[in-house]
């Protein structure tokens, strides 16, 4: 029962956000989205960042590639369903349901172009893409675009601080849980994802440690002092990562043939074979969904004090247009109040009959 509630609880907690930022709320200060935790995903430049969240979520979907492919914050949202057949939808096209996923990776390219331009410009404004499937976690994701030390041809001198400061604006609120990407065939010592998520983070509790390009490194080396925590320690353990390479997505490898092969990497590698029951995608990907169901269950108070201030608010907004409602507006309205009640009487629920003597 405690398991089918908190996988509701998430699931409700994706529901509002998703209809918060239908609402227009993206996470203001105090407000309700910026409540509920997200994952966001920080790292050099072609560091893997956009590789390791399709490998958790388990379709190809994202522009990956060498050089600045990522120039737009993409917010992810993974609803999980009961049953059906999985679909994608994008806020900034709310009809459109999208069962092809290539078709989904051609949008998110469109979609950064219709605002940057061709260019290798970045832009803050987000794409809210939402995927609804009964093989993903609820999750949100955020991909970012990856932190550079130059300008390249193209690009204003202020890029580097402004991808940084973009970068930070995610990853600086409390509810944000950063995935800090490493690879391993460069120093862990200057990586620029630990330097950032340290200064945001300084105790480690929210963030992960994931090395990718594990295949990468020099023959004779190993990555051992960093994903046993000898190098850099974290609260939370390493995870070591092996993604498809450039060669295979020009190959077009699929997810399951790629997902296979990083589990025959790690259980056949003489480095790391003790290891490989807490490395790989899939493993990340459990240990992401343990730790959201503990933050949000730390969070329950102050997110049922949320929601009560939001149905105030919505009950006053409804009485202000007045009942019944026929306008669009206000039928959204409605909706979110349907759920911030549903919401409420689950979160109370969890915490009176809750789990006795508990892990809260
Ligand atoms: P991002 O710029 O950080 O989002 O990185 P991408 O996910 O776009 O990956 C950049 C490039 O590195 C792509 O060509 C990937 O195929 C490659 N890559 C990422 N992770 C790995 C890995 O673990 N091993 C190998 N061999 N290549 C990887
Ligand atoms: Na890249
Ligand atoms: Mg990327």
């Amino acid at each position: 029962v405690a398991m089918a509630t908190m996988e509701s609880l998430i699931g409700l907690v994706n529901r509002i956000q998703r209809a918060c930022t239908v609402l227009g709320d993206h996470g203001g200060e105090g407000s309700l989205w910026e409540a509920l935790p997200s994952v966001a995903v920080v790292g050099g430049q072609s560091s893997g960042k956009s590789s390791v969240l399709e490998s958790i979520v388990g379709r190809d979907f994202l522009p990956r590639g060498s050089g600045i492919v990522t120039r737009r914050p993409l917010v992810l949202q993974l609803h999980k369903m009961e049953s059906g057949s999985e679909y994608a939808e994008f806020l900034h096209a709310p009809r459109r349901k999208y069962t092809d996923f290539a078709g989904v990776r051609k949008e998110i390219a469109d979609e950064t172009d219709r605002i940057t331009g061709k260019s290798k410009q970045i832009s803050n404004v987000p794409i809210h893409l939402s995927i609804y499937s009964p093989h993903v976690v609820n999750l949100t994701l955020i991909d970012l675009p990856g932190l550079t030390k130059v300008a390249v041809e193209g690009q204003p001198e202020s890029i580097v601080t402004d991808i940084e400061d973009m970068v930070r604006s995610y990853v600086e609120k409390p509810n944000c849980i950063i995935l800090a990407i490493s690879p391993a065939n460069q120093d862990i010592a200057t990586s620029d994802a630990i330097k950032l998520a340290r200064e945001v983070d300084p105790s480690g509790e929210r963030t992960f440690g994931v090395v990718t390009k594990l295949d990468l490194m020099d023959k004779g080396t190993n990555a051992l002092d960093v994903l046993e925590g000898r190098s850099y320690r974290l609260q939370h353990p390493w995870v070591g990562i092996v993604n498809r390479s450039q060669a295979d997505i020009n190959k077009n490898v699929d997810m399951i043939a790629a997902r296979r092969k990083e589990q025959e990497y790690f259980a056949n590698s003489p480095d790391y074979g003790h290891l490989a029951h807490k490395m790989g995608s899939e493993y990340l990907a459990k240990l992401l969904s343990k730790h959201l169901e503990s933050a949000i269950r730390a969070r329950i108070p102050s997110i049922v004090a949320l929601i009560n201030k939001t149905i105030d608010e919505l009950e006053a907004e409804l009485d202000r247009l007045g009942r019944p409602i026929g306008a669009d507006g206000g039928a959204q309205l409605y909706t979110i109040l349907e759920m911030c009640r549903a919401f409420d009487r689950i979160f109370k629920e969890h915490l009176d009959g809750g789990r006795p003597g508990g892990d809260r």
